[in-house]
């Protein structure tokens, strides 16, 4: 492989945009272990926050987003990303994302939990598609750019204490190759897989959180999972979201005799932040001994829920569902990995040669909770913001002038699937039961040994398992697992995403919780 000048890998909206941005200064490929498409982005029902209106204000979204986040966004962060809202929304925009508009012709915004203005830009109910299928037809048309579909990559690759490319692995030689680049930039997403009930899509299993700590870069707050309140409960089908625009146009939470419960737990009700809302349902749910609760938009017009919300109406519609009639069974799960690899403002990991964006960073934007729809203006703004950064050529590395010779070739040896299968459900399940909305010390110490059992047990398989990609997704999976559960060890307090039901209080001071491989401890 002909050295890059900068290999992305990962093809939702962070990698993508940065894609575009770069052409003009080099050699570009980008990675996607799946079909281009595979992502999250692609699931993204409800929007990208952006102040678009004199009604709303820059001051009110990082307000929002402050206040969401729990006292642990970094306030210079949270300000440079919502005042390039806008400047994102032009780019999306101009590559040729369809936002919906009103009758008027202005931009329809919507309103989610934890927003105090109508501020998401949308295409209806299946924001994420249009963006992920309007920029990855951008990139399939450059040509400039190399689009590697079903490039698995490994590991980094490090010498000298600079990232010089990653290990891949490809589909058509089906071995490990080595692919160098002037720099690296990690856009894998997050890492909802982890646990049993997610609203992720299969390849969030943390990929580039666990390579990039491997490498020996800072991860970060690895214990702010947040959980989405609102999940469709139909057990045997693929997750689906119901998004939180629905709460935004009316939408009310009941328990099964149809009354509310949210007043209860906060004044702003369907509208408080989603951690609240989870851990309301989850509370709910317990103490009555309920397997799911019930989201409700009957009241509001059927044409107006059809108009809004297409994707959802007719996903329910082919189980049988109708929102426009009744009430939806729902529960939380697993949705958005609020720490990830520490980036500076330019997108910079604390390891050379390596950036980070989207949701496989932690760039101090979301704190200790996501604001909802704040994570696509990451993916947009970071990308930016690294392209910025990489514009001359000083600020990247050269080539190296010669490349050590690829890992040995594997060879096919009958291998254990139905083993690793195995594994990762336990991780999964250990991650739902010990490390889930509400912790306790007791359950995330015994998370700890399943773990390292699952660990042990991994290990043993690892000689017949190298060529495989479930081996190596399973190995991050948990590699993950890990940091968020000693990342939920360290943290005695409960603050946004991380319940712990022995530390019930916020603590004074708001600390993130840090992680390399070389400390013994995560340090805050
Ligand atoms: P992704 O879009 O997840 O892309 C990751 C890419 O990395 C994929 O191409 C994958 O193949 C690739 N990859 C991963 N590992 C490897 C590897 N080892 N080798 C090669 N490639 C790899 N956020 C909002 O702001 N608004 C919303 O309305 C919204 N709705 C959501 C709805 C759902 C159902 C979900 C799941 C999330 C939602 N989010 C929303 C969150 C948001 O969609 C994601 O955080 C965001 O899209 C992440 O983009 P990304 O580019 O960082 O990663
Ligand atoms: C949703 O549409 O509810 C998801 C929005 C988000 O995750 O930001």
């Amino acid at each position: 492989m002909k050295a890059m000048d900068f290999l992305i890998i990962g093809s939702g909206a962070a990698g993508l945009a940065t894609a575009l941005g770069l052409t003009h200064f080099g050699r570009v490929a980008v990675l996607s272990k799946d079909q281009g498409q595979d992502s999250a982005t692609l699931w993204a029902q409800g929007g990208m926050a952006a102040v678009m209106k004199d009604t709303d204000s820059i001051a009110a979204h990082i307000q929002d987003t402050l206040n969401a986040g729990a006292g642990l966004c970094h306030p210079q962060v949270v300000r440079q990303m919502v005042e390039h809202g806008a400047a994102a929304a032009r780019s999306l925009i101009a590559w040729g994302v369809p936002f919906t508009r009103d009758e008027r012709g202005d931009f329809h915004l919507t309103r989610e939990g934890g927003h105090s203005a109508r501020r998401i830009l949308h295409t209806a109910d299946a924001t994420g598609r249009a963006i992920e299928e309007t920029l990855l037809q951008r990139v399939r048309e450059h040509p400039d750019i190399f689009l590697g579909e079903r490039h698995f990559a490994i590991d980094l690759w490090v010498e000298d204490g600079i990232c010089r490319g990653a290990t891949v692995l490809t589909p058509e030689s089906g071995q490990i190759e080595r692919w160098p680049a002037r720099t690296v930039i990690l856009a894998t997403g997050g890492a909802g897989q982890v646990y049993l009930h997610t609203s992720n899509p299969p390849v969030a299993t943390g990929d580039g959180i666990a390579m990039a700590y491997r490498a020996g870069a800072e991860v970060a707050n690895m214990e702010f999972m947040q959980f989405h309140p609102t999940t469709l409960y139909h057990p045997g089908s693929t997750p689906f979201l119901l998004s939180e625009a629905l709460r935004g146009e009316g939408a009310k939470l009941r328990l099964p005799d149809g009354s509310p419960f949210l007043e209860r737990y906060d004044p702003r009700a369907e509208l408080a932040p989603r951690d609240i809302v989870a851990r309301a349902i989850d509370a709910e749910m317990k103490h009555h001994g309920l397997d799911y609760v019930l989201l409700d938009i009957s009241h509001q017009p059927a044409a107006m829920i059809k108009a809004h919300f297409p994707t959802i109406d007719a996903r329910c519609l082919e189980l049988g569902l109708d929102i426009t009639r009744e009430p939806i069974p729902v529960v939380p799960a697993a949705h958005y990995t609020c720490g990830g690899v520490v980036v500076d403002r330019h997108g910079r990991s604390t390891l050379a040669g390596l950036y980070a964006a989207g949701e496989a960073a932690c760039t101090g934007l979301h704190g200790a909770n996501r604001l909802a729809s704040n994570s696509l203006l990451e993916c947009i703004t970071t990308a930016a913001a690294i392209v910025a950064d990489l514009q001359t050529f000083e600020s990247i590395r050269p080539e190296p002038a010669s490349f050590p010779p690829p890992p040995p070739p594997h060879r096919a040896i009958a291998v254990p699937t139905d083993a690793l299968h195995r594994l990762r459900s336990r991780i999964q399940a250990t991650m739902w039961r010990a490390v889930g909305i509400v912790r306790q010390d007791a359950q995330l110490q015994e998370a700890r040994k399943q773990l390292e059992g699952i660990g042990a047990e991994l290990q043993d398989l690892a000689e017949t398992s190298h060529g495989l990609r479930a081996f190596h997704e399973l190995r991050n999976l948990l590699q993950t697992a890990m940091l968020i559960t000693q990342s939920a060890i360290a943290r005695r307090e409960s603050r946004g995403c991380h319940y712990n039901e022995d530390h019930p209080q916020r603590a004074s001071q708001a600390l993130d919780t840090i992680m390399q491989r070389d400390w013994p401890a995560p340090r805050q």
